[in-house]
């Protein structure tokens, strides 16, 4: 019916159509991969036996199923910390207001802004980690509950999966508003770092009758209010254990004894990247500033 010219020129059109549509199956194959490696596997090595830490995204509703476990958490203020924790397997890495001191060299977090926790979380989130991100609502960013729930999706807009602030009761109203919008929320309780200047120091709490009973009943309104874990920062041992058995939702001790469901560190203390202070409770399993600066050392003197 055709002539050879037109056979040609059929059977070249036929070839580029084919060849059009491998193309694009396989371009949105390579997308589909590379949205999975946005999310990189937990190397098979890293996992910890038992863990529920898996090759899956972590959620908040997973740590809240991890009570009774070992739950390992740490915090990370930049992209590599965050790949690095990511890579080990810890299961919840938060973008703490600690960075005020141990990043940004203020005295204590009251001088964190919103703008530079969103910084922070920002560059934690570009490690696109598998582990839920958390990052703190900083001092004064939720004394309403309009202003908690608008910087909380502030965070969130930055990268984070879930946000922190300290305190039990006296914040409920804005706890139970961050979650009913649909933000997952860690509960802080103890020693409140944010309240280091009216409490004038850094002190256990839980050592007389009157602040244990006031701890449980706030670890009972946390978790009442939907909080999914929180962390017990120096609270006294025996009530930390005691609000670790009385409470549903894991607890994260820092400095609170053996017995929370999990531990949180600041990063830098137990890398000693920060030496020049170092919490008592902490035993720094590396001593990364002398170790840089015998690196350091050494280069300066092959220049
Ligand atoms: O800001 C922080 O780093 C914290 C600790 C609990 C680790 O809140």
């Amino acid at each position: 019916m055709y002539d050879r010219p037109a056979r040609l020129i059929i059977r070249v059109l036929n070839f580029f159509r084919q060849w059009t549509l491998v193309i694009r199956i396989s371009a949105r194959a390579l997308a589909a991969a590379s949205e999975t490696r946005d999310f990189p596997l937990v190397p098979w090595r890293f996992r910890r036996e038992g863990s529920l830490v898996s090759a899956t995204k972590v959620t908040a509703d997973m740590i809240r199923t991890m009570k009774g476990q070992k739950i390992p958490a740490l915090t990370a203020y930049d992209y590599p910390m965050a790949k690095l924790l990511d890579e080990i397997g810890i299961p919840l890495i938060l973008v703490g207001d600690s960075l005020g001191m141990v990043v940004l060299g203020y005295p204590d977090t009251t001088h964190v802004t919103m703008a530079e926790m969103e910084h922070h979380a920002r560059a934690a989130a570009r490690a696109k980690p598998n582990a839920l991100l958390a990052a703190d609502l900083p001092y004064q960013s939720y004394e309403t509950v309009s202003s908690a729930v608008a910087n909380a999706k502030r965070l969130v807009a930055a990268g984070a999966e879930a946000v922190k602030a300290e305190g039990g009761r006296r914040i409920l109203d804005q706890v139970r508003a961050i979650a009913a919008s649909g933000i997952p929320f860690l509960g802080h309780l103890g020693m409140l770092p944010q309240s280091v200047r009216e409490e004038g120091g850094y002190h256990v709490k839980g050592k007389v009758e009157s602040e244990r009973e006031a701890l449980l009943a706030d670890a009972q309104a946390l978790a009442d209010a939907g909080a999914f874990a929180m962390v017990l920062e120096l609270v006294a041992p025996p009530v930390a254990k005691e609000i670790t058995q009385r409470i549903a939702v894991p607890t994260i001790g820092i400095g609170s004894g053996p017995d929370c469901d999990g531990q949180i560190l600041v990063t830098t203390d137990l890398l000693g990247t920060f030496p020049w202070f170092t919490p008592k409770f902490v035993k720094p399993r590396l001593n990364a500033a002398d170790q840089m600066r015998a690196a350091i050392e050494e280069w300066k003197k092959s220049i």
